[in-house]
């Protein structure tokens, strides 16, 4: 696996879980644990879940754009977000659906940065209610946009499936076939950069 490249410290890929709602009941805490103990369980991996609620990021509201020379941060929120992004290897964005696309506080976090995304690879989970990926149509094109290849196949989950209406994990073994898919496609694709 990923041992042969393990840093010092053990580490050799560091992993960051973007979930995408700020709802106190969201239904994607069950699934984020999930993924983080796929993710945890594999040797030289660290993972870490980005609490964007909890950052209380401000809307963009800098003068120069983010992807711009010349963009500097002030907002402390803005520069420990910024850190994060940067210190990560790669990305999970667990993605609801809302009103066919991300949530405001999922695009509001990629907004703010630029650069730091850049050349990375992310795994996009997301869930909804009808086909499982009209989020991610125009989730794709703006990974795009900030140069992150995205893994394939995405990971596409629906309510009454492989989730409860509440977000519980309803099919555990089409789940984890889907995650561990998509996160070995991941680990392909950092070892192809090595
Ligand atoms: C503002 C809003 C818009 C929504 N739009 C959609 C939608 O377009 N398609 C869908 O399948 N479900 C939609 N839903 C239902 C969500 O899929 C469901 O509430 C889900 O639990 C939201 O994710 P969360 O619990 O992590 O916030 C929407 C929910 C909210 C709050």
């Amino acid at each position: 696996m990923l041992a042969s490249c393990l840093s010092p410290e053990g580490v050799v890929m560091k992993v960051l879980i973007i979930p995408g709602s700020a709802r106190p009941t969201t239904a994607g805490t069950e699934l984020v644990r999930f993924i983080e103990a796929e993710l945890a369980a594999h040797e030289g991996v660290s993972v870490d879940v980005a609490t964007l609620d909890d950052m209380t990021l401000p809307f963009v509201d800098s003068p120069i754009v983010p992807a711009f020379d010349g963009y500097t941060i002030t907002h402390d929120a803005v520069q420990k977000w910024t850190d994060k992004v940067d210190e990560a290897d790669a990305f999970v964005f667990v993605v609801p659906e809302y009103n066919g696309g991300m949530t405001g506080l999922q695009k509001n976090a990629i907004d703010w940065v630029y650069k730091q995304w850049n050349g990375k690879s992310a795994v996009v989970v997301t869930y909804n209610w009808y086909d499982k990926k009209s989020a991610v149509e125009v989730f794709q094109n703006t990974l795009r946009v900030i140069q992150v290849n995205i893994i394939e196949p995405v990971v596409g989950l629906k309510f009454g499936e492989e989730l409860a209406p509440d977000g519980a994990v309803a099919d555990e073994s089409a789940l984890r076939a889907k995650i561990q898919h998509a996160v070995s496609a991941l680990f392909a694709a950092e070892r192809a950069e090595v």
